[in-house]
């Protein structure tokens, strides 16, 4: 490879990264939205509130992206992107490109400072809730595809003595939106980094929920609990090698018979983008980049069954879950 090539392969990743950057702008500010019909620049420019050429570019960036095309004298965004963007779903989706962009940022920022780091630590309000949001739109998924498969898990938690765990809680973002779909669910939300917690604390507050949720800045290798929950969300994905074997067993432990637990894994072999760069975030958030069929045989270690591992999706991730056998 010459010097000319590695010229052009970075170009060619920094146009990459510039048009990443332009989409998520784009949605930020609403923009596919504006494209539901053939719009013209200046139309799009005065809806966003935006200069006309940047208005033009986010829209030219959609279309480089395959997103949007071109139409006469303005563009359409794809109808799916629309769709997705502008509807229930679109809060997630905004979400996840928020969360990985000013993740991206964030890490930059800190190599131009000599402070990468792993470990999941940011203060920045901005990522712990875009984080939050965009786990909670995991739940949307688990009510739809999962739980029906979960025997008798949907009656316990609305029993009335149904109760929750939920390890690594952040802003408790997942927590609430469980809470909210389950009246009458109980739960106790783990978060010990202190930024996240106390955002988690306040949201529980501005719910209306601190009756039924416990926040508390126990890790989860220190939780002393037994047969206490009927479902636990273990973020995997945020839990090192080291640490993930024992917190299946605390997990397991924590569990009422018959409870279930969910986990996900961005483990990933394989030298392409997708693998490669889940496996980063896997380590930057200093989780576990074994691959999934490892950490299924640690469920089993720890005493678990029915475990299942899930389609892995866009962004790297492979649910996974597992049960408590109902007869110890
Ligand atoms: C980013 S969160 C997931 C987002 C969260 N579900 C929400 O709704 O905001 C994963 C969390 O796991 C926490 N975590 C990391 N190690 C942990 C441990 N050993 N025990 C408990 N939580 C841990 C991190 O502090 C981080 O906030």
């Amino acid at each position: 490879m010459s010097d000319g090539d590695v010229r052009e392969r970075l170009a060619a990743l920094s146009a990459a990264a510039w048009t990443a950057t332009a989409v998520g702008v784009a949605i930020e500010l609403g923009v596919p939205a504006r494209l539901r019909e053939p719009t013209g620049a200046e139309a799009l420019a005065s809806g966003a509130g935006l200069p006309v050429p940047l208005a033009a570019a986010l829209a030219e960036a959609l279309v480089a992206a395959g997103l949007a095309r071109r139409t006469d004298g303005g563009f359409v965004g794809a109808p799916a992107l629309v769709a997705l963007t502008d509807g229930p779903a679109g809060r997630y989706v905004q979400a996840e490109t928020r969360a990985g962009l000013l993740q991206m940022a964030a890490f930059f920022d800190a190599a131009t400072r000599g402070a990468a780091r792993t470990g999941w630590a940011h203060a920045d309000e901005r990522i712990l809730d875009a984080q939050g949001t965009m786990s909670a739109g995991a739940i949307e998924t688990l009510e739809r595809d999962v739980l029906p498969w979960m025997t008798g898990l949907g009656k316990r938690l609305d029993s009335g003595r149904g109760a929750f765990l939920d390890v690594g809680a952040g802003v408790g973002a997942v927590t609430l939106e469980l809470c909210r779909r389950h009246p009458a669910l109980r739960a106790v939300a783990l978060e010990p980094l202190d930024a996240a917690r106390h955002l988690a604390e306040r949201n529980v507050a501005d719910a209306g929920l601190a009756d039924r949720v416990h926040v508390r800045g126990t890790r989860i290798e220190d939780l002393d609990a037994h047969e206490e929950f009927d479902l636990v969300w273990l973020p995997g994905n945020f839990l090192g090698p080291d640490l993930l074997p024992g917190a299946l067993a605390t997990v397991h432990r924590a569990l009422r018979p018959g409870g279930y637990v969910v986990n996900a894994s961005l483990g990933s072999a394989g030298d392409d983008e997708g693998a490669v760069t889940a496996r980063l975030r896997a380590i930057l958030w200093a989780g576990d980049t074994v691959e999934p069929e490892r950490v299924a045989g640690w469920m089993k270690e720890a005493g678990f069954c029915e475990v299942v591992l899930m389609p892995r999706q866009p962004n790297g991730l492979v649910p996974m879950r597992a049960r408590k056998p109902s007869i110890a």
